[in-house]
């Protein structure tokens, strides 16, 4: 007997700086995306100092959902999809974050929005902070690292919960809010806090500080959430890559253990409502002098999420390093893993993508075991997809079986966690429906979608829509609520 849930909320995911463009329109400020450059693969991505003509910002533009949007949702419409995950652009709300009144034209667009998703009977799951700080914050009052950015947050949260109560009824913080713990260079501070004044030697006490005031700001906008609209859901959004031990050396898995302390104590905050004691060991040890006070501390307690989000898209093996019992993360990453921290060594049984991410099926069903073991509450697997070049034929056509392949074993692996290991799952947003910018690299070439935009890395094309041959292969599945496999 099939277990698989039949409300099962099967969708796609977005962000709202990658997908609808019209930066500067209906009253929206600069946002921290706003001053990143196009970067490629291996090429990171520049920040600038403001918006420089001449520069090319992939994001001005992406890929003009903002007009588009209604025929956009139509399509996910037709897919099928249950869900459709995005987030708010704080900018659009409170244009410089410390504004006096949001914007009406900001808050007016989302409502269509998400009328718009209604109509096509797809429930809105929304992030409320996914890598776009207002840029004034970054500039003014340098982010997350200054305690006055938690009543902004606050307050953005407040007035999005009061408008669209009863349109939204999942919510979450921050995106990927552990990020920031796991890579060794300042680019994840700046997208998750837009802590722009880092200094080299203070960076990681900085990036705990603001990791922290986002953990608090998160508490408080989960217990607004609950006064305002008691009957939707918020919860928390984790970056989470597996970590294997390398061998079965003993000395391996510790250094597991504490990597993964490192990369997912942001979780116990979320899900417990408290930072767990290995963290302030951590800190000490370090003489970092981090403020978090007890009223904070209670904040923090009452702030406990009702799910939790995460990504996954691939796993990492680490060993352990005699000579570094405390690694420092803030050290090179190596080649070929992406932004990885320096305990991080290739696994030989995993092949990698184009982009140098390793791909790993099954590290999905040990996620959603990790995260339900631990946390025992529901758990939603908010992206997970597969960047890759793709051909189109003379005929306009797009063979993209490698990312049936790669989805359908990752959906293979959860329909496991779901029905043989009893883990409760809410859903299951793809990363990402249609293509759109990378966050990581500004590309347009690096294609997650079933949708195909015409649109190249040097910003080329007419901007047209049309289904890939995944498109038809997921509209089956979520169809058949996943027996299709194809
Ligand atoms: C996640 C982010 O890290 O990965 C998304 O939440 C991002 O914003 C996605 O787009 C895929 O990464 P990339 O760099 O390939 O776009």
């Amino acid at each position: 007997m099939s277990h698989f849930p039949k409300d099962f909320l099967w969708g796609g995911a977005v962000a709202a700086h990658q997908l609808e463009g019209g930066w500067d329109q209906g009253g929206k400020g600069i946002s921290i995306a706003d001053v990143m450059t196009a970067g490629g693969n291996g090429i990171p991505r520049r920040i600038t100092n403001g918006v420089i003509p001449g520069e090319n910002y992939p994001n001005h533009e992406g890929i003009d959902f903002y007009h588009h949007y209604r025929d956009d949702i139509k399509l996910f419409g037709e897919l099928g999809m249950k869900a459709f995950r995005t987030s708010i652009a704080w900018t659009r709300i409170f244009p410089n974050g410390d504004d006096a009144e949001p914007c009406e034209e900001g808050l007016a667009f989302y409502d269509d929005m998400f009328d718009a998703c209604h109509e096509q009977g797809i429930e809105p799951v929304i992030t409320l902070q996914h890598f776009e700080m207002p840029y004034h914050l970054a500039t003014e009052y340098n982010g997350f690292a200054d305690k006055r950015c938690i009543d902004f947050f606050e307050r953005f949260a407040r007035v999005c919960f009061e408008r669209y109560k009863g349109k939204v009824k999942y919510w979450m913080t921050f995106n990927e809010i552990n990020n920031q713990a796991a890579a060794p260079i300042a680019h994840h501070m700046l997208q998750e806090g837009a802590v722009l004044n880092i200094d080299k030697d203070n960076a990681e006490q900085l990036m705990y500080q603001a990791s922290v005031n986002e953990l608090i700001a998160s508490a408080k906008a989960v217990k607004a959430c609950h006064e305002i609209d008691p009957d939707a859901m918020i919860g928390c959004m984790i970056a989470f890559c597996p970590l294997y031990a390398a061998t079965c050396n003993p000395k391996d898995q510790i250094e597991k253990t504490w990597a993964d302390h490192k990369r997912y104590w942001y979780c116990d905050v979320h899900a417990k409502g408290r930072v767990p004691q290995y963290m302030f060991r951590y800190w000490e040890r370090m003489g970092f002098n981090i403020d978090l006070s007890e009223e904070e501390i209670a904040v923090l307690k009452q702030g406990v999420v009702d799910y939790i989000g995460f990504s996954y898209y691939m796993s990492f093996a680490v060993a352990a390093r005699d000579d570094n019992p405390d690694f420092n993360f803030y050290e090179a990453g190596i080649p070929g893993v992406g932004e990885a921290a320096n305990d991080i060594v290739p696994n030989e049984y995993l092949k990698v993508s184009d982009w140098g991410w390793p791909i790993d099926p099954l590290g999905l069903r040990y996620a959603l075991n990790w995260f339900y073991e631990r946390y025992d509450q529901p758990l939603m697997i908010v992206e997970n997809g597969f960047g890759a070049y793709d051909k189109v034929e003379a005929d306009g056509s797009i063979d993209d079986s490698y990312r049936i392949d790669y989805l359908r074993e990752h959906i293979r692996a959860m329909i496991d966690a779901v029905e043989k290991d009893g883990v409760d799952l809410l859903g299951y947003t793809m990363w990402a429906p249609i293509d759109i910018v990378s966050a990581s690299s500004g590309e347009m070439d690096k294609r997650y979608g079933f949708i195909f935009v015409d649109k190249n890395n040097a910003g080329e094309g007419t901007l047209a829509r049309s289904r890939k041959k995944s498109f038809y292969w997921y509209q089956r599945l979520i169809a058949t609520n996943g027996a299709d496999l194809g």
